[in-house]
């Protein structure tokens, strides 16, 4: 905090020429209650201070333009528990001094990929308090930064009594970034309960984020109900034991209780209506061609081999591919079609990572099909595979997107690259104009330790990933030329759940970082310094919301 109590501080966090039009302004006031524009996170475009305060009362109401008394209910239930206030929700055009106003001003319109305008303004003073948004989506970001203004004890899910609850007077005008603002969560190899789920989303809004991918079928365990293929669940989504330890200690110990869980259909609905609620969308991934050994083991003739098979037990990827044949190809397309039905986001992910191709140059059945297709090698039969599946969904008018080995022998069209191994795969799909989530491993792998010292630290998949290193990463590669950067969507953060059993450790791995990787999306980053500054406050509406996050820094 700055000494002075009425020094205006411009503080200059820099700007990406052609992403940001203006430099991000931040105007810091140390009155009491002002304090806490300056601890947002992500942190917004353009706040600035103003005299006087709002002051929420138990009178108060939530006025809503029709389009946005839906927003409005979701602010309510958010404000509601700490408050005790009843906070009806009423239509409206403009609200009383005590009232808080939600506009939407114009029409919602997405640019065709499924994304919206995320703008909004916020204005509080005495007169009162207002959200206004072009659309639905930049009002649901509005509400969010709008429960970081009142005191942290918002966040409580519990009476808290004798509290002012107000908001310092300003006026905030903000904006994204990236459009692509993601968290992938790996429900296969540890199974996340709808209720675990819609919990980690909550939070996920809260710092603005846009995606949830979710990561729903692994060697480990199948994790969607199908309906046309019943065996995916009752067989594929259970394993007979879990590895106890690390993968790379010998020999492999395991905990002999079956492992399962999986979605039924009508849970998929929920938990998509619960982030669709938030303007939220769920990516959902069926991990193909490889990475399928559940799968194979539901339905043995999608295989390679006569082996029999069972859902994986230990971590690793399996050698386990599904076979090019008509029936695959259909089961694939139909699965999907389930998908599709169940997930109304524009981009359905369809895996391609990790596909050993042993089994294809093992087996004499797929070598003929591969002469039979006119295809060179294992690599453009991946490839074949890919475009096939691809052109079923895009026929669906949706778009697909792959991890970046989806590359190899040759890029589907108008596929869209997930690029984990790094910036490479993304720099030369975004050089074919197609376009790019980065999700480099090296700063977006939330399975990593936090710290260099790992004698604290629960058991992880090794490396490492500080929050700081999180806060430094630029999802536009330098070398990346400019005339390509509108095919960078944005970024996400990994979180693969061999090492994450738990709810408690899912929250631990995830925060910090998760806040720093918005601040890189929403706001393109700031000082470390400042930003561990304001994830000291910001920390006491994680712990409020019972958000078991890692000390550091
Ligand atoms: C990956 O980490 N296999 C995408």
């Amino acid at each position: 905090m700055p000494e002075e109590t009425t020094s205006l501080y411009l503080i200059d966090i820099g700007y990406r020429a052609g992403l940001i039009e203006s430099q991000r302004e931040c105007i810091y006031m140390s009155e009491e209650g002002h304090e806490r524009l300056q601890q947002l996170v992500p942190s917004v475009r353009r706040v600035e201070p103003r005299d006087g305060r709002f002051l929420l009362k138990k009178t108060s109401r939530i006025v809503a333009t029709d389009n946005a008394t839906g927003i409005g209910e979701l602010l309510a239930r958010y404000i509601r528990p700490a408050t005790s206030f009843p906070l009806p929700v009423v239509n409206g055009s403009g609200g009383g001094k005590s009232d808080i106003f939600l506009g939407i001003d114009g029409d919602s319109e997405s640019d065709g990929l499924g994304f919206y305008d995320e703008s909004y303004t916020c204005r509080s003073g005495d007169e009162g308090c207002s959200v206004r948004a072009e659309s639905d989506h930049g009002l649901a970001r509005g509400i969010q930064t709008l429960r970081q203004l009142f005191p942290p004890s918002i966040f409580s899910a519990s009476p808290v009594e004798e509290l002012e609850w107000d908001i310092p007077a300003c006026e905030i005008a903000d904006k994204p970034v990236f459009k692509w603002r993601g968290m992938h969560l790996d429900v296969g190899r540890h199974f996340f309960a709808p209720n675990q789920v819609c919990r980690f989303l909550d939070h996920l809004a809260l710092h603005r984020y846009n995606r949830l991918h979710l990561h729903l079928t692994e060697d480990q365990g199948w994790r969607i109900e199908i309906q046309k293929y019943p065996k995916l669940t009752e067989v594929g989504s259970v394993r007979d034991a879990t590895l106890l330890g690390h993968y790379n200690d010998k020999p492999h110990k395991f905990s002999d209780v079956p492992y399962g869980g999986f979605y039924r259909q009508e849970e998929i609905r929920s938990m998509v209506a619960f982030a669709a609620e938030r303007r939220v969308e769920i990516v959902p991934e069926i991990d193909m061609p490889g990475h399928m050994q559940a799968a194979i083991a539901a339905y043995p003739e999608l295989g390679c081999t006569d082996m029999t098979i069972k859902p994986r037990c230990t971590w690793g990827i399996s050698q386990h591919i599904l076979n090019p044949m008509p029936f695959t190809m259909a089961f694939i397309k139909d699965v999907l079609d389930e998908v599709m039905e169940l997930f109304p986001g524009k981009f359905i992910h369809i895996g391609g990572d990790e596909a050993h191709k042993y089994e294809w140059e093992e087996s004499r059945a797929i070598q003929d099909r591969m002469v039979e297709l006119g295809l060179k090698n294992e690599g453009e039969l991946q490839s074949w595979f890919i475009g096939e599946i691809g052109n079923h969904i895009l026929a669906n008018g949706r778009y697909f997107i792959g991890w970046d080995e989806i590359l190899e022998g040759g890029l589907a069209e108008s596929a869209a690259i997930m690029s984990w191994r790094g910036a490479a795969g993304g720099i030369s799909a975004a050089r074919q104009n197609h376009c790019v989530v980065m999700a480099p491993n090296r700063y977006t792998y939330f399975d990593y330790y936090q710290t260099e010292d790992r004698s604290n630290e629960p058991l992880a998949i090794g490396n490492h990933l500080p929050v700081e290193m999180v806060l430094s990463y630029r999802p536009i590669p330098d070398e990346l030329e400019e005339r390509y950067h509108k095919y960078i969507l944005g970024s996400q953060g990994q979180l693969w759940t061999e090492y994450i059993p738990t709810e408690e450790c899912l929250d631990y791995m995830t925060y910090p970082r998760a806040c720093a990787l918005a601040e890189v999306l929403w706001s393109d980053g700031m000082d470390i310094a400042q930003f561990c500054d304001r994830l000291q406050f910001h920390r006491r509406r994680l712990d409020m919301l019972g958000i078991n996050s890692h000390p550091k820094p």
